[in-house]
């Protein structure tokens, strides 16, 4: 299944100069990078993005630490993308992400929430998250040379 997902390189990637690193990450695996942006949300638009996570008690810390600097924000297309892209983030607590993964390579605890990305966990959140951060005209169709073989026939 050809499917869409969001990430979000958090202000502490950004801060420690991993853009790069963590881009490359994801092209190299084959996904499309079909959507980019440098944002610097604020507390209101943290909320809508994190607000399943709002009963939970680092809700706040959440917040701050999402809009401590700017995020880049990625929509990232291919097969089975949302689960591959999981697998290529790592564990949400560094210390048990794999080597290999960007948190088991970049990030060894999660220190005020920070462990470098986000991306979304299942179909329902990726299109809520991908309509919160693009507007559809920001999403673009094209082809990559090596599509058919890391996407075949649509
Ligand atoms: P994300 O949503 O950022 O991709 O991370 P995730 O699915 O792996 O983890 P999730 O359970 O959705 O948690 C969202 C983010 O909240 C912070 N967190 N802090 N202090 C804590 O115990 C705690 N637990 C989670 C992390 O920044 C986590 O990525
Ligand atoms: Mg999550």
């Amino acid at each position: 299944m050809i499917q869409r997902t969001l990430v979000l390189i958090k202000p502490d990637g950004v801060e420690r100069g991993l853009i790069g690193e963590i881009i490359k990450r994801f092209e190299q695996r084959g996904l499309k990078i079909v959507g980019m942006k440098m944002v610097w949300v604020d507390k209101e638009f943290a909320k809508k993005h994190y607000s399943e996570h709002i009963d939970k008690p680092f809700f706040e810390e959440l917040l701050t630490m999402i809009t401590e600097g700017p995020v880049v924000a990625i929509a990232l297309e291919g097969r089975n993308a949302i689960k591959v892209v999981r697998k290529i983030v790592g564990s949400t607590f560094p210390e048990e992400a794999l080597p290999g993964t960007i948190r088991g390579d970049y990030a060894h605890s999660l220190v005020e929430g920070r462990n470098l990305v986000h991306a979304s966990a299942n179909e329902k959140d990726a299109e809520k998250e991908l309509s919160l951060w693009f507007k559809e005209d920001d999403l673009k169709e094209y082809e990559r040379s090596d599509e058919k073989l890391t996407i075949g026939k649509r």
